[in-house]
């Protein structure tokens, strides 16, 4: 086995540790391009806004600015928060994205139904999908309430609902 020279050993030394170095550089930085695929996004509740006004078996479209995402900084999203109150005293948050290919529902009052105009997807007002090519029902928003300081009754939803279906 050759034995090392003096200035061998050096510049080998040199390129070890220069390769270390650069190691422990790009850890930090890969960590951080990564870090939002193993961040869990972080829950909170939304104020929707008072729900007194909702008449019965009549789907009411509600908006709420909506924190979603997780990592770099992501505004909120505007979404629809269809209220429906059945008369039974069942109250449900609905979204409004279709479960087929994600186009915007509406409540059709002359259908009695949920309608999806792009491939005329229909959803009952419970959010079952009924009829065209939608796969599952509307997703529903966790949601709870509370009663503000002039006695109203508050939707909130939680940012967990994922409409990406
Ligand atoms: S996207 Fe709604 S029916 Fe196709």
């Amino acid at each position: 086995m050759k034995e090392l020279s003096r200035r061998e050993l050096l510049v080998r030394g040199t390129g070890l540790g220069m390769g270390l170095v650069g190691v422990m550089l790009s850890v930090p930085a890969i960590g951080f391009l990564l870090s939002p695929l193993f961040t869990k996004q972080k829950l909170s509740w939304v104020t929707v806004g008072p729900i007194d006004g909702v008449p019965v078996n009549q789907p009411t479209a509600l908006f709420a600015e909506v924190p979603i995402g997780t990592g770099y900084a992501t505004p909120p999203v505007k979404r629809v928060v269809y209220v429906v109150k059945k008369s039974d005293g069942q109250i449900r948050a609905l979204s409004n994205i279709c479960t087929h290919m994600q186009c915007d529902v509406h409540w059709d009052p002359s259908l009695g139904n949920f309608l999806c105009p792009c491939h005329g997807g229909l959803y009952d007002i419970d959010g079952k999908n009924i009829g065209g090519p939608p796969p599952q029902p509307l997703a529903q928003w966790k949601h709870r309430f509370r009663t503000d300081d002039q006695g109203r009754t508050v939707l909130e939803i939680e940012n967990q609902l994922d409409e990406s279906i």
